[in-house]
């Protein structure tokens, strides 16, 4: 007898990264599980996604470990928390239609299964769907509230951003850029340091991985800094602080380089903050969900033009996402970093 797989069967298996084990040093692959699952039917309100693209990002480190944090933690057996997008499969809502393709916070997974609640309706209106994910998503806005609440940068002010080449990063350069801002990235390699000054646009980038980076950033920065927008943290961050300028801002976004490894982030030139009265402001993206409309479409605006450039990375297949996590904490990626599922 011939079996005939129906759209609906063939939607009706769904496959799941759960967390394992927590790690509060190196995090390895045996942290995660890829599963199967059954999916549940939908309830009247609710439709179900089958995602395209899940969102690889360095909070979800933290989402792992033992230390408190900002967020709630992925509990043992659950699928990790992630964003995708993906498209509307089977629907019971009046506003989320079949067809329809969404971003959603659906996590590690195939399938999921939303009521609506926090998921944005992505219009075709030429943004690229995984730029989504990235320079037109939570990345994007991540650099667009950071640098226009807490730098506010002005023409002709020097402005450094560490992980340059990265989501975050590359909006924060370039629209420092846009601003008529000097602009100077640092990130870990030659080949992510050319991308950034002859792709992207900045008038510099340093090697932090070169023997001679501290020289190279005396050289470069020694008329001063007026905004550090910092992603890393450590000593690159105490590097900085030698030459940040009298009232200037730094703007801490993340510590990427003490996620793993907290002894890391330890700074001895505190004393600058005093002697050039130093703003320091750490924020999170989510406390400002009143300015993600403008920021987004500002940001879909300028990707739709040309003039905001970005990069991908992208890992293929759910079991790879795991992979993809640690090397996103070890800069193997180049820009966004995003797992295909479909
Ligand atoms: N505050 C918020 O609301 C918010 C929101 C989103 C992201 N963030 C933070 O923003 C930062 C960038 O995130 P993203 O999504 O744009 O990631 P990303 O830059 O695309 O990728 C992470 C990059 O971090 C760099 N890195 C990894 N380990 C490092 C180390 N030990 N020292 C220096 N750099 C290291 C690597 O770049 P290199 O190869 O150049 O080293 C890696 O490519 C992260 O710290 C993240 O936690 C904060």
């Amino acid at each position: 007898m011939k079996l005939i797989l129906n759209k609906h069967s063939e939607y009706k298996k769904n496959k799941q990264v759960i967390l394992k084990k927590r790690s509060n040093l190196e995090i390895l692959e045996s942290n995660f599980e890829v599963v199967d699952a059954e999916i549940p039917p939908i309830n009247v309100g609710e439709f179900l996604i089958r995602a395209h693209y899940l969102s690889v990002d360095p909070y979800m480190r933290g989402r792992i470990d033992e230390e408190k944090s900002y967020a709630e933690k992925v509990e043992i057996g659950e699928v990790m928390v992630g964003t995708v997008v993906g498209m509307v499969v089977e629907s019971s809502h009046d506003k989320f239609l079949v067809g329809d393709f969404v971003e959603a916070r659906t996590g590690w997974q195939l399938y999921g299964i939303c009521n609506g609640s926090g998921i944005r309706k992505l219009k075709n209106d030429g943004v690229p769907l995984t730029a989504n994910l990235g320079t037109v998503g939570m990345p994007g806005v991540t650099a667009w509230i950071g640098l226009n609440v807490h730098a506010q940068p002005i023409k002709g002010e020097t402005v450094v951003v560490s992980a340059a080449s990265g989501a975050v990063g590359s909006v924060v350069g370039q629209l420092s850029k846009l601003k008529g801002c000097r602009v100077i990235g640092i990130a870990g390699g030659h080949k992510k340091c050319d991308y950034v000054v002859n792709e992207l646009g900045f008038d510099a980038c340093l090697n932090y991985k070169d023997k001679d980076f501290q020289k190279n950033l005396r050289d470069t920065c020694n008329e001063g800094v007026d905004v550090y927008f910092d992603n890393v943290g450590g000593i690159i961050l105490d590097s900085i602080l030698n030459y940040m300028n009298p009232f200037s801002r730094i703007v801490l976004c993340g510590q990427i380089s003490g996620y793993s490894d907290p002894s890391a982030l330890t700074v001895h030139n505190f004393r600058s903050f005093l002697i050039n009265r130093i703003q320091l402001k750490g924020f999170i993206c989510s406390d400002h969900m009143d300015l993600w409309r403008l920021a987004l479409s500002e940001l879909g605006d300028l990707v739709k033009s040309g003039q905001l450039k970005y990069k991908e990375s992208i890992a293929i297949g759910l079991e790879s996402a795991p992979k993809a996590l640690i090397g996103l904490m070890e800069g193997k990626n180049f820009g966004k970093q995003l797992v295909k599922l479909i």
